[in-house]
């Protein structure tokens, strides 16, 4: 990644990370880029960020592309809430059809419904940008997609009956892909996925367990509530390097430790 938009990634996240020049004083990566050794990076640094899932994980079989299209064609022409109605477009997901991360917002705002893609307005930006961080993006290693598949009118918290008629669309997404780790952020996708009421940050700093496969599933900040509350992505900081962390055990064979301490 070059210095500039690793730069760009750390303004956009706004924590300020500090690691050791070769052989001398402590520096802000954001200004010395350009001379850190990124290999001496600490493990909690983004200057650390290299690539941490492979894509493809593995070939893709003969169906499931097929499964995919199918499910995208479903989507685009459902019809079983009334979002259809006041919705431009469905908005399935983007990413790779097989990788190893998956991140699952809310639903679709008013730029996603209009391009057709989750995440691309400036909650989008940070994700993007929290996600390079940890070496991850969704044109090479994961797949975001929302709990709901078309807009809420107004961006309004989606209704327990859109929930129930979307989320078997987002379980197919999910036995398709077979991520290993999933990242949810926010409350609605949260407690969603998890069933629960609990409050979203008693949902963090937890490995959740998710499906038939038991898939890890960690719990983060929403992006946008992130840019109404800047101060807290230090915490958003501290989560994404605890799934990076879960992923690194997963990968290494280790049993994975259920809570961050
Ligand atoms: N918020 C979400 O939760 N998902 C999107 O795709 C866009 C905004």
């Amino acid at each position: 990644m070059d210095t500039q938009r690793r730069n760009q990634y750390l303004e956009a996240i706004g924590v300020d990370v500090w690691v050791r020049r070769r052989g001398g004083a402590l520096a802000d990566v954001r200004l010395l880029a350009a001379t850190v050794d990124v290999q001496a990076a600490p493990a909690d640094s983004p200057a650390a960020a290299v690539p941490i899932a492979r894509a493809p994980v593995e070939p893709v079989s003969g169906e499931v592309p097929a499964q995919w299209e199918a499910l995208r064609t479903e989507v685009m022409s459902c019809t079983k809430c009334s979002l259809n109605t006041t919705r431009t477009q469905g908005v399935l997901g983007v990413g790779p059809q097989r990788t190893d991360w998956m991140v699952i917002g809310e639903a679709p705002g008013a730029e996603e419904d209009r391009k057709g893609e989750p995440f691309v307005g400036r909650g989008g930006q940070l994700l993007d940008a929290m996600l390079r961080a940890i070496g991850l993006s969704r044109a090479t290693n994961v797949y975001i997609a929302n709990v709901l598949k078309s807009r809420p009118p107004g961006n309004r918290d989606p209704k327990p009956d859109e929930v129930a008629a979307c989320l078997p669309y987002l379980i197919r997404q999910i036995a398709l892909l077979q991520p290993r780790v999933m990242l949810a952020v926010g409350r609605i996708a949260a407690q969603n996925l998890l069933s629960t009421d609990v409050p979203l940050g008693r949902l963090r700093g937890k490995v959740h367990r998710f499906g038939e496969l038991n898939t890890p599933l960690i719990v983060t900040y929403h992006p946008a509530y992130l840019l109404r509350t800047p101060a807290d992505k230090r915490k958003a900081w501290e989560d994404l390097k605890f799934a990076r962390s879960v992923f690194r055990q997963l990968t290494d064979g280790v049993p994975i430790d259920g809570d961050r301490s």
